[in-house]
């Protein structure tokens, strides 16, 4: 019996993935990277230095900085980044999402942040929904990033749930891997061609209802 829910945060709780995107795309210009679809599909839930350095090697760069360099590009996109978080409010948050989390605590679902951002805590702060989640996973703790299970499973963990009693939501390919190989069951938010791997599909998060997932579990 599913208990609880682990959340992907960026594309899921709220728009910041399109932040997350445009800060990114600046850093692709400035070092002469070419920005394609395929390349900021693939950046999502990857961590800050992971990211840079795909779009690094999409342009054949990464030799050409130092380690050192790659923490200030690394530092200057998230510079960007929270100047567009700063502008954030409860508006930001995607539709349906506040109901469906109020829906699961009326439903004393257990609920779980497995995000792989340093600034969740922020970001829930600006939605004002940081009471939703008493359970962060601490993205510093882990030894590696999404696709790998070990963000779902410290997110299980946290509420003291078995991965099978969890539900992992996502927009990510590369989170919806993470979620499977967890052993979890999987939400998959967005393009269903990209995000074909998920054992549940939505195209938008006001699909995503309580009503909606058990009529897609068997
Ligand atoms: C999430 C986002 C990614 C981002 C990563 C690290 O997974 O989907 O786009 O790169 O978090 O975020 P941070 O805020 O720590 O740079
Ligand atoms: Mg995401």
């Amino acid at each position: 019996d599913i208990k609880g829910f682990v959340f992907d945060l960026d594309g899921v709780i709220t728009d910041t993935s399109v932040f997350h995107s445009q800060a990114w795309h600046q850093v692709a210009d400035k070092v002469g990277a070419p920005w394609s679809q395929e390349l900021e599909d693939g950046l999502k839930g990857i961590s800050r230095m992971d990211s840079l350095e795909m779009i690094l090697k999409a342009g054949n760069l990464s030799d050409k900085y130092t380690e050192d360099e790659k923490v200030d590009l690394a530092t200057e996109k998230n510079t960007n980044y929270l100047k567009l978080v700063d502008q954030m409010t409860p508006a930001n948050i995607l539709p349906g999402i506040k109901k469906f989390l109020d829906d699961l605590k009326a439903h004393n679902y257990l609920i779980s942040l497995a995000s792989a951002s340093k600034n969740a805590p922020k970001v829930l702060s600006k939605l004002q929904l940081t009471d939703y989640f008493p359970q962060i996973v601490d993205p510093q703790s882990l030894t590696k990033g999404k696709p790998d299970p070990e963000i779902y499973l410290k997110g299980a963990e946290l509420i003291n749930l078995k991965p099978e009693q969890c539900i992992g939501v996502e927009d990510a390919a590369a989170g919806v891997e993470a979620i499977n190989a967890a052993n979890e069951t999987s939400i998959g938010i967005g393009d269903p061609k990209i995000l074909a791997a998920a054992d549940i599909k939505f195209n938008d998060t006001g699909e995503m209802t309580l009503d909606h997932i058990k009529s897609q579990m068997n």
